[in-house]
């Protein structure tokens, strides 16, 4: 089968891309590295450097490729940015991604697979948050992420597309090739990382008077490799659907501090700073749907092997891909 990845050059698409690879699926990697890194293409692929804003290019791409499935975490996906600039992030993961779901109808794509976020649900009311969960973003990246599941089922009901939205919760770990290289890093674990490689002085915690065990949030940590098991199980799921992947246990900011302390070997200082608007006391994901529909089973369930996965990474790659 062959498989067609807008933003296999960004953290996930890369080690999903390796995933696919390892399981005998041809990959064509289309990113326009804005946020991407060359040296994250996996070279058993195909790559094409191009944008979805290019109508004409990413129909003629997917029109000339026989594509099986589309994979599409093209996206921007700061929050904070999101809030200063909403435009830039309807932009990007509304208008150009459509480019990608009218490029998949006009050639009867069997298969649509979408990086959905937990940021679509807001601050739920219940925890661990099942599917049916109210979703009411709070900040226009999760909105723009919840308008494309939307678009997604307009395009399942007009014409017929199957599709699979994966909510991922946090994304975290590497694989021996790849691993995570934002700017601005935004995410806990490299963060954390960073003071080990000598890259930052201490560790923020934003908030320590959280309705939480020990005062500091709580995340749901999944590895990449697992959501990319997800993807590769979303390409023959029985029906279009919304999956929440992650590993259904939450882990405090404290905690991973913690285990990152043992990981490393480091003493990793911390300094306690004001709570951030917007910052939920709890994210975690109820996957039950995802293994009994998807057949979906994570396999690093145990949050010292995703921080210990990742600090193989950063060990040899202390600098990210630029270096
Ligand atoms: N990292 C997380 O914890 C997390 C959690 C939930 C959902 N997600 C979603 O997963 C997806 C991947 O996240 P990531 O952390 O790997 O991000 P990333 O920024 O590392 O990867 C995104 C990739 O898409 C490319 N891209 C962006 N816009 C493009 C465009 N218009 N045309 C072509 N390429 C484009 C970028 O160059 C980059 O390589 C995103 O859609 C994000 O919203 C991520």
């Amino acid at each position: 089968m062959k498989i067609f990845v807008a933003g296999g050059a960004g953290y996930i698409g890369s080690g999903c891309t390796e995933f696919l690879l390892n399981n005998g699926y041809e990959v064509t990697v289309f990113d326009s590295l804005i946020t991407g890194h060359r040296d994250a293409v996996d070279k058993r692929s195909e790559f094409i450097e191009g944008d979805l804003a290019d109508r004409k290019l990413v129909r003629t791409v997917i029109k000339n490729g026989d594509f099986d499935g589309i994979m599409h975490f093209a996206a921007f996906s700061l929050v904070g940015e999101s809030m200063t600039n909403p435009g830039k992030y309807f932009m990007n993961n509304n208008a150009h991604a459509l480019n990608l779901l009218d490029a998949a109808v006009e050639n009867n794509i069997k298969s649509f697979v979408f990086s959905s976020t937990a940021a679509t649900f807001g601050v739920p009311e219940k925890m661990p948050i099942t599917e049916d969960a109210q979703q009411h973003p709070i900040n226009p990246y999760g909105e723009s992420k919840l308008i494309f599941e939307k678009m997604l089922s307009w395009y399942n009901k007009i014409y017929g597309l199957k599709y699979t939205a994966l909510r991922y919760f946090n994304a975290a770990g590497a694989t021996e090739k790849f691993g995570e290289d934002h700017s601005p890093e935004t995410h806990l674990i490299p963060l954390i990382l960073q003071v080990p490689l000598g890259r930052r002085k201490s560790i923020k915690i934003f908030g320590d008077d959280y309705d939480t065990p020990d005062g500091t949030c709580l995340r749901d940590y999944i590895h990449i490799l697992d959501l990319a098991q997800a993807h590769m199980l979303a390409l023959d799921a029985p029906r279009s659907g919304h999956y929440n992947l992650g590993c259904g246990n939450g882990y405090s900011v404290k905690e991973i501090i913690e285990v990152a302390r043992k990981v490393t070997g480091h003493p990793i200082p911390a300094e306690v700073e004001a709570k951030r608007s917007g910052d939920p006391a709890e994210l975690i994901a109820d996957s039950t749907l995802a293994k009994k529909e998807l057949l979906w089973s994570p396999k690093y369930e145990n949050v010292e092997d995703i921080i210990s996965s990742a600090w193989e990474w950063f060990k040899k790659n202390p600098d990210g891909y630029s270096k």
